[in-house]
């Protein structure tokens, strides 16, 4: 079995905790203050949920540092320009700064602020077939378009329901981060837009692509629940995800928003989704936070 390793708010150094905070407020979107957590009226039980979904959330949040670190090497091998190098290192920093915000939220909520984490990263896909440039492509649109915007969407939808004023503090400031890493891969689409154009064969590829891609990313997001039950009211108050809305929730956002915005820059997805499976000889795929 893996190894593994805890990850904990606690900080040696004063001087590094010193430079994090400067550097959390200077990427902050929302200043806001932050209202005082109050357990008082939903109960214990849907306060344990919400525990829970947090403890999980900082493990994600921090599991997709790695992958927008490891891009942003790709876009540099794919000679993207010095803003999408540099927004998509915003974008792991964002994920760790996320994980210490749900850090914050579990100690709020009564549990130490630790989370597990492995001590290998899985490597980003590298598509060997592929040149630099579309390599790059894949795996933006995989992490940013698909798995971003389905992550998006979840927020939104949590916001909705979310009473207590502290939580809903919280989730907003990550959606506010959220919503830049589902839009990058359409701003980095769009920067190359001409690039695609000059090569049908490129697109002819992606669209092969993302039959398998597709497919994966609907058995991961739209997939049966481990959790059998639906959610409580008070659950829902706090924002604990219901798995009965999950699959409804992706493919809305795949089907009604990402599909045909992919399919503005010559990317025939929704032919690729109508054609979707598993290839299971491919490389692995990640999942964001
Ligand atoms: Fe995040
Ligand atoms: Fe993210």
């Amino acid at each position: 079995m893996e190894p593994l390793r805890t990850l904990s708010l606690e900080s040696a150094s004063p001087a590094l905790a010193r430079e994090y905070a400067r550097v959390d407020e200077a990427l902050a979107r929302v200043d806001d203050p932050t209202p005082a957590w109050d357990a008082a009226p939903y109960g214990e039980a849907a306060v344990s949920s919400a525990r829970s979904a947090w403890i999980e959330r900082m493990s994600a949040e921090h599991g997709s540092f790695p992958v927008f670190a490891a891009l942003a090497l790709q876009l540099s091998e794919a000679g993207a320009s010095f803003d999408a190098e540099a927004v998509m290192l915003r974008m792991a920093l964002d994920e760790v700064r996320h994980a210490a915000l749900c850090g914050e939220v579990v100690a709020a909520l009564g549990a130490p602020p630790v989370c597990v984490a492995p001590r290998a990263v899985a490597p980003l896909a590298r598509h060997p077939a592929c040149g630099p440039e579309e390599r790059a492509i894949r795996n933006v649109i995989y992490t940013t378009c698909l798995s971003e915007m389905v992550a998006v969407a979840r927020f939104v939808e949590a916001l909705d329901a979310i009473e207590a004023p502290y939580l809903r503090a919280a989730t907003r400031r990550l959606l506010a981060d959220e919503v830049l890493h589902g839009q990058f891969g359409f701003f980095y689409l769009e920067a190359w837009a001409p690039w695609l154009a000059a090569r049908p064969a490129v697109c002819d590829s992606l669209e092969r692509y993302l039959r398998h891609a597709l497919a994966v990313i609907e058995t991961r997001l739209a997939g049966t629940s481990p959790r059998p039950w639906t959610v409580t009211d008070a659950e829902r108050a706090l924002g604990v995800p219901d798995p009965a809305r999950a699959r409804e929730v992706f493919h809305t956002t795949l089907e009604g928003a990402v599909l045909p915005a992919l399919e503005r820059y010559g990317i025939r997805a929704e032919r690729a989704w109508r054609a979707r499976r598993v290839e299971p000889a491919s490389e692995s795929l990640v999942t964001l936070a």
